[in-house]
């Protein structure tokens, strides 16, 4: 099988270390890809927001499949223009991407279907955004509609805080994204991140994780796009998976096939596990940055017939197994993320890793043939263990000997489950 993904992210390279594990794998392409993924692909000069090129690109090497890694492309229709040239794509249409592109949409279905989540209202302007906040009081959630980069939720524990979230969302703060609000009651729980693959008709559960989405230790300072994850996550355990899949993955998969926006792709379902059980935070319609590094650790399975029975309509044709070992993953990020942060700091070495540990390349690029650090979240560094808490002194072991003055990683990662393993 010829096969193309696109991205360049630490899920990205976590994607092309397992498929290129594929026996079924004939050849590989990544585009833009980064220097880990072209361990195992042949990097293509493709500019992935150019749907047309894509497709030409796809025609020229005669590519059987394509994976699409990143939200911004589906939201943009990658798939769709893919899927009208006859290609086999693994990811949603745009339309269907809308549930993980518009908080409004996710949260109308899950009114319709009866889903767990936050209640909530939808506003276009700000004096009755503010009413109703002055009506609900704090603490309360204020989320601008739109995709803004991890950036445009407030959990506002004061009724202040939530008014200035939402000037800032309608003063322009996120964009486009923030021309409509969602103001969302406050769950109180503990997250997980659900995955589970969907051919619009089937779903397949895999697996759960637990991301740390601030930048310091602690859970404390900004958000980031998430700092470290393991998996799995022990809150999530077989009778919240049952119900999760009950009360949540199968009516959506449900409610996008009657709406005629059947569901292809892999549901990234934010949880809060309430005192009531599972409770929908927010869809995402592709793996998780760091989340999927982890999966991908565990999954013991060929990920390529998985992703292509997805394609295809036929996941309930194919399981997935699993290893038992937990998985953790600490990201190693430039000084100053999730601010700004010097661009082309030299990497001066990288461990190799050995059995069951694993370097993933978020950020890095070449620069005259040395590696250096490109982006905001940089490394990814992964091991596998018999508990959470031995995985995690083998990443650390393995961070040691990462030579990169700029980088800095939380040393937390995992804690939750550490503390249950005592
Ligand atoms: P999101 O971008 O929707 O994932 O939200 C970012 C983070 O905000 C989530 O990971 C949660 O920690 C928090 N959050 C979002 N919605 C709620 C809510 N209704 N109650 C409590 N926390 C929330
Ligand atoms: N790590 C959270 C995300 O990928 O959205």
């Amino acid at each position: 099988m010829r096969v193309l993904l696109i991205g360049s992210g630490g899920r990205e390279h976590a994607l092309a270390w397992k498929l290129a594990q594929s026996p079924l794998m004939t050849e590989f392409y990544a585009a833009p890809g980064n220097p880990g993924i072209a361990e195992h692909a042949t990097l293509a000069a493709l500019d992935v927001d150019d749907h047309d090129a894509v497709v030409a690109f796809c025609k020229e090497k005669s590519i059987d499949f394509v994976v699409v890694g990143p939200e911004a492309p589906l939201v943009a229709g990658i798939a769709d223009v893919l899927r009208a040239a006859d290609i086999t794509v693994f990811g949603p249409s745009a339309a269907a991407a809308q549930l993980e592109g518009s908080k409004g949409f996710t949260k109308d279905i899950c009114a319709r279907y009866d889903i767990p989540t936050g209640a909530y209202q939808r506003f276009n302007n700000g004096p009755k955004a503010k009413a109703y906040v002055r009506a609900q009081g704090a603490p309360i959630v204020v989320k601008a509609d739109g995709l803004a980069a991890g950036k445009g939720v407030t959990v506002a524990m004061t009724v202040d805080e939530a008014l200035a979230a939402i000037d800032d969302c309608f003063e322009g703060a996120f964009g486009e994204a923030g021309a409509e609000v969602v103001i969302e009651a406050y769950l109180d729980g503990e997250e997980a991140s659900f995955f589970c693959l969907c051919d619009g008709k089937h779903a397949l559960a895999l697996a759960t994780a637990q991301d740390h989405k601030r930048v310091g230790d602690g859970d404390t300072g900004p958000n980031t796009g998430g700092m470290g994850a393991y998996s799995p996550a022990p809150v999530m355990t077989p009778d919240m998976v049952e119900r999760t899949m009950k009360e949540i993955i199968e009516p959506t998969m449900r409610g996008m096939a009657e709406s005629g926006h059947p569901f292809s792709g892999v549901f990234f379902a934010g949880l809060m596990i309430t005192a009531k059980g599972p409770e929908l935070i927010e869809y995402n319609v592709r793996f998780g940055d760091p989340e999927c590094q982890v999966l991908m650790m565990r999954l013991k399975s060929d990920l390529l017939p998985l992703l292509v029975a997805c394609a295809n309509g036929t996941l309930d044709q194919i399981t997935a197994e699993w290893r038992d070992d937990p998985a953790l993953t600490v990201v190693m990020a430039s000084q100053g993320y999730p601010g700004s942060y010097a661009k082309n700091t030299p990497i001066a070495a990288l461990p190799i890793g050995g059995e069951g540990e694993k370097v993933f390349h978020a950020g890095t690029g070449l620069k005259d043939g040395a590696l250096v650090a490109t982006g905001g979240r940089v490394l990814n560094i992964t091991a596998t263990g018999k508990t959470v808490g031995e995985a995690k002194e083998r990443v650390y072991a393995l961070a040691g000997k990462v030579k990169w003055d700029n980088g800095f990683y939380r040393n937390d990662i995992g804690w939750r489950a550490v503390e249950r393993e005592k």
